[in-house]
């Protein structure tokens, strides 16, 4: 069975498996089973086993071939998964050393996506959402530049549709409006 496969990315903290969470649970309910595959489990696993990382927010600090390689490792083991598939991911990484691309072309060949979407809000709403996620080691930085990479992964995510045909849809998670993102997120997974 093909199956569709939907990319969901969002910047750290933005509610995306919240969203995601919550739309399974119901589209499971109306007989539209998805397989929810966390890109990030992916790498870690690996990461960890080869003692390289302690916690999944120390990741995105490693040395950028560190990276990519989990990177490359995670698609060739996601591609394999049939049926209906959500992969909870990042169109770009905040590193050190700059923003490094989540979906680069070698990972898209793997994947083949249908969809990209991008879970949003506004920046100040983000900011206030890490803050008080004290389960995470979040970055901290400012409204400015959470916006800033919100922008960075509507530019990347035009790439992506170029090089694999596959279509971008934009959900915003206001907040008190979560039952809003995950009715759009509904609609587009059905
Ligand atoms: P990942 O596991 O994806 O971590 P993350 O970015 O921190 O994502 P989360 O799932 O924790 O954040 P979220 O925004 O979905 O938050 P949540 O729903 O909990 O990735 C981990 C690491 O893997 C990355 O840092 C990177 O190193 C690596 N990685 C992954 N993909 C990669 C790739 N392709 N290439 C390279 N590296 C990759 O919600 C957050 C908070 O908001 C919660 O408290 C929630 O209750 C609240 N909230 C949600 N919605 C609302 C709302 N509407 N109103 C008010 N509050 C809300």
């Amino acid at each position: 069975m093909a199956g569709k496969k939907v990319i969901i990315t969002g910047v750290p903290g933005v509610g995306k498996t919240s969203v995601i969470n919550e739309s399974m649970t119901r589209l499971e309910a109306e007989g539209v089973p998805y397989q929810n595959i966390n890109f990030g489990t992916f790498m870690f696993e690996v990461a960890q086993r080869e003692g390289m990382v302690k916690d999944r927010d120390e990741m995105r600090k490693l040395d950028k071939n560190a990276q990519k390689r989990l990177q490359q490792l995670a698609s060739q083991a996601i591609a394999k998964i049939e049926g209906n598939v959500i992969i909870d991911t990042h169109a770009s990484v905040k590193t050190p050393a700059g923003f490094l691309a989540g979906l680069p072309e070698w990972v898209l060949r793997e994947l083949k996506p249908d969809i990209i979407i991008l879970v949003e809000t506004d920046e100040d709403q983000i900011l206030k959402r890490r803050l008080s996620d004290a389960t995470r080691v979040r970055d901290i930085e400012g409204a400015r530049a959470i916006a800033d990479h919100q922008n960075f992964n509507r530019a990347v995510a035009a790439a992506y549709a170029t090089i694999t045909g596959c279509t971008i849809k934009y959900i915003t998670n206001a907040d008190f409006l979560i039952d809003r993102a995950v009715e759009e997120m509904m609609q587009t997974l059905r």
